[in-house]
């Protein structure tokens, strides 16, 4: 699919099916309304007086066969209030309405009206709407799969400004990691263990030109991963240790930005076993892993002049003879002894693992990725993914990015009261504190092994999946946009 911007007039384009958001007040839009209910002999304002088209937010309305115009249909877009129209919006808008046409037989489309306050972030936002339509999730459907017939997207200005041509290719490269997050999110876990993974990661890094580690059982022993090793113990499939480097600063020393994506690719719960309701979404608790190795993807391609490390411990927690047993004390590569207390609380211990091996590479700042919490689900639903922080600035940072991302988060609390909850009397640690508070307990835990570094934690359990958030269903991807913009800015 092939996303492009025309200077040209949109009454003429040729098209199979031009595409035309309108507010429910035209206020702003008089010269295009007119022009349009001309041409379409008053249709428009027949739809209008009928109420049949009101433009309501997420509205979609076809007009078959206009014949004074060069396009097969005209799709009219609700646009929803003026005042609330944003590139936000506009993502939304294209994934509604690529994914209305995507079955038809339309090769190609345009659209115009898109450019807002800021035409690149809106283009941008476009862009990567239209790319992440195209994704259905059926990957394993042998019969009655969505096809995705559109070849060319069009998008329609009257008068070309500057930047938008990038800002249209760097939306493509966005919804493109997006989509490959959700891909690899929804395999299950029969399809995708702790090698596979680090197979995937190996072969984009050779697509993309990522330098590539992949440590084995044996060298994190030597390195005193204890914790991600004790995890993996329940299962046949080995651990694996991803890391994935782009080296893009003009400087040799600059410090790196660390991302962290929790690669748990079941979680049963080991021992501590979950029942069989709570288990059925879990082949997504390799979610931040995947977000992290596609926001990789996209910083590759966008060639950023930074240094940035991606690292992934991935993981099966599964119950067995060899499995973590409850009450176990453990050691994790910080040398800090941890006892396990539920095995279920997984994710926690190769992040503990994965944020010192980060740590130690002096880091600017850290960022990590994971479905961590139930309790984070519990918090702030399928909307918002819960955000910690130790560094105000940082934190400001990442809200920022998420201001272009459009992914939307909300700060809770780290206040030290809480840490006392995870005191052990026999280790430094336990790994679960009381019912309360789950996902600020996760974060007080995780925060231990930071100890200093700038930081962001970000609780995606619940986000990940989505019955209908912003226009997608099933997985996601969320995180990988906003980790983008972040290391961007
Ligand atoms: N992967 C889960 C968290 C999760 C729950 C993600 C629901 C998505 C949806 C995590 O490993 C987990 O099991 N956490 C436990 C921690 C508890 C034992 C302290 C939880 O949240 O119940
Ligand atoms: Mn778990
Ligand atoms: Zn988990």
């Amino acid at each position: 699919m092939n996303i492009r911007l025309v200077k040209g007039t949109w009454d003429s384009i040729e098209c199979d099916a031009l595409m035309i958001p309108l507010f429910e007040d035209d206020s702003d839009q008089e010269e295009l309304t007119s022009t349009l209910d001309q041409k379409l002999d008053g249709l428009l304002g027949e739809l209008k007086s009928t109420e049949e088209w009101k433009g309501k937010e997420g509205r979609v309305s076809v007009i078959h066969r206009p014949d004074q115009l060069g396009a097969g249909r005209v799709i009219l877009l609700g646009a929803g209030k003026r005042k609330n129209y944003n590139a936000q919006s506009v993502r939304s808008l294209m994934i509604k309405a690529v994914g209305h046409v995507k079955g038809y037989n339309f090769k190609r489309l345009a659209v115009h009206g898109l450019s807002q306050t800021d035409p690149e972030l809106s283009f941008q936002a476009a862009a990567e709407g239209a790319v992440i339509a195209t994704y259905e999730g059926d990957d394993y459907k042998t019969k009655d799969r969505a096809p995705n017939f559109i070849e060319d997207i069009l998008f329609v200005v009257d008068e070309e400004t500057g930047g938008i041509e990038e800002a249209i290719k760097r939306g493509e490269i966005l919804g493109e990691a997006t989509n490959l997050a959700r891909r690899l999110i929804n395999e299950p876990g029969n399809r995708v263990n702790p090698s596979s993974l680090a197979q995937t990661a190996t072969d984009l890094a050779d697509k993309y030109s990522l330098e590539i580690e992949v440590l084995g059982e044996p060298e994190m022993e030597k390195r005193g991963m204890g914790a991600v090793l004790a995890v993996a113990r329940g299962s046949d499939e080995p651990a694996r240790f991803i890391v994935l480097r782009h080296r893009g600063a003009p400087e040799n020393d600059a410090k790196p930005i660390v991302l962290v994506g929790k690669g748990v690719t079941f979680d049963s719960g080991g021992l501590s076993l979950k029942s069989p309701k709570s288990m059925e979404g879990m082949k997504s608790d390799k979610a931040g892993g995947c977000v992290v190795l596609a926001a990789m993807q996209a910083i590759a391609q966008l060639q950023l002049k930074k240094n940035i490390v991606g690292l992934i411990p991935a993981v099966e927690n599964l119950p067995s003879g060899r499995a973590l047993r409850p009450g176990d004390v453990i050691r994790s590569m910080s040398g800090k002894t941890i006892e396990v207390l539920n095995t279920d609380a997984e994710g926690r211990l190769i992040l503990a693992d994965a944020l010192c091996f980060g740590r130690q590479l002096e880091p600017e700042y850290m960022v990590d990725v994971a479905t961590l919490t139930g309790a984070c689900v519990i918090a702030l639903g399928d909307l918002r993914a819960g955000l910690f922080s130790n560094h105000d600035e940082i934190c400001q940072k990442l809200l920022q990015a998420a201001e272009r991302s459009g992914e939307k988060f909300w700060r809770l609390p780290l206040d030290d009261e809480y840490r006392k909850e995870l005191d052990s009397s026999i280790a430094d640690i336990k790994n679960v504190g009381g019912r309360w508070g789950g996902a600020i307990i996760a974060a007080k835990f995780l925060e231990e092994f930071v100890e200093g570094v700038p930081w962001c934690h970000l609780d995606i359990a619940g986000v990940d999946l989505s019955k209908e958030n912003q226009g997608l269903k099933g997985p996601t991807g969320f995180g990988v946009r906003t980790l983008v913009e972040m290391v961007s800015s």
